[in-house]
């Protein structure tokens, strides 16, 4: 086909398009004579992303803690775009669910392995100082966060291990959400307060935590394995990829992550040890004690036993 005869058949292509939806095509294509020629700044929208690190101190480091989370949100974005994508695909092949799910695998081996941005690349002088004017916000209040963990798994696997006696699918979400494993962090331990931390954390999202937990009850990462027929379900490469999803999140991400809370919060000898989010850190954060698996089905009995030794 020659460059006419091309020009022709997508000519003809445009013009089916606007018929359809009852649009004079020479309109449009008028509009195209005149439109801008797009350039890369206004395509990646360059300004508009670079006019969001914005300090609250005069310390220069404050700007490496404000942009590497502001990375991490980005990089959630991504991962949840990937979760999406599995989670509504309707007869899923094994293929395409373990490319998406090493997709998602991949950014969070890269978050992993960039967590010594926090820990070797700010003066904790200066984090020690900055950190006071964050007080009492935290991490823990990330919503994209708790969505890829809604996204991955059914509900009961993020019920605080305490109370998933008194939880099954049956249970009002409501309920469930009340003994998210999160909850103990944003809770004063004897008398059950919430803290302002999380009274604020809920005031802003409970009610899309609670819309998204319906919507992910039946399609999350889990489910969607469980619906594989059986023989794929036995498909070591999408198991593979399954354990190392999970533990990469829940294990080796925790770690590094907490890692970084000791040196900077208890190992330099600067400030009362306290977070800024005020939770009980450093049991909180540990993921022998939080015993967060997505996919326990997929560990060994000696596996789930020794969990984040
Ligand atoms: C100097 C760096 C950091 C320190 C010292 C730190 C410290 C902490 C602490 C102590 C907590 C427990 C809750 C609290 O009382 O605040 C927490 C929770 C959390 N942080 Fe960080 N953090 C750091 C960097 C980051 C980064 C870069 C991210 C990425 C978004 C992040 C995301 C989170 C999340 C998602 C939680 C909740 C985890 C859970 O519930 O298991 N943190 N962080």
């Amino acid at each position: 086909m020659d460059n006419n005869e091309n020009s022709e058949v997508i000519l003809k292509e445009i013009e089916l398009k606007y018929q359809a939806i009852n649009q004079k095509t020479e309109t449009h294509l008028e509009g195209l004579l005149w439109s801008k020629p797009i350039t890369y700044w206004d395509y990646i929208h360059t300004d508009a992303l670079l006019s969001l690190q914005i300090q609250r101190t005069t310390l220069p480091d404050e700007m490496v803690f404000i942009m590497y989370h502001q990375v991490n949100e980005l990089i959630f974005k991504m991962i949840l775009w990937e979760m999406n994508q599995i989670s509504y695909s309707e007869n899923i092949k094994t293929d395409f669910f373990t490319e998406r799910l090493m997709r998602i695998s991949r950014y969070f081996d890269m978050l992993t392995t960039s967590f010594g941005i926090m820990e070797d690349g700010m003066e904790v002088d200066q984090y020690m100082k900055f950190r006071n004017t964050l007080t009492p916000a935290s991490g823990f209040q990330s919503a994209q966060y708790r969505f890829i963990e809604f996204s991955s798994t059914d509900l009961i696997n993020l019920v605080d291990h305490r109370y998933r006696d008194s939880i099954d699918r049956n249970t009002p979400f409501e309920f469930a959400f009340e003994h998210l494993y999160w909850q103990a962090a944003g809770k004063e331990y004897h008398t059950g307060k919430k803290s302002f931390l999380l009274e604020e954390f809920e005031r802003k999202y409970k009610g899309m935590f609670l819309k998204h937990m319906e919507e992910y009850n039946t399609i999350n990462i889990w489910q969607k394995f469980k619906q594989l027929p059986d023989l794929d379900q036995k498909n070591s490469e999408l198991i593979k990829a399954m354990r190392h999803y999970d533990h990469t999140v829940n294990i080796t991400w925790v770690m590094q992550h907490l890692n970084v809370a000791i040196k900077y919060i208890d190992q330099s000898g600067k400030g009362n040890g306290e977070a800024t989010g005020g939770s009980d850190w450093k049991k909180y954060m540990h993921p022998k004690y939080q015993r967060r698996i997505f996919f326990p089905e997929l560990w060994s009995v000696d596996e789930l036993a020794h969990w984040g030794e």
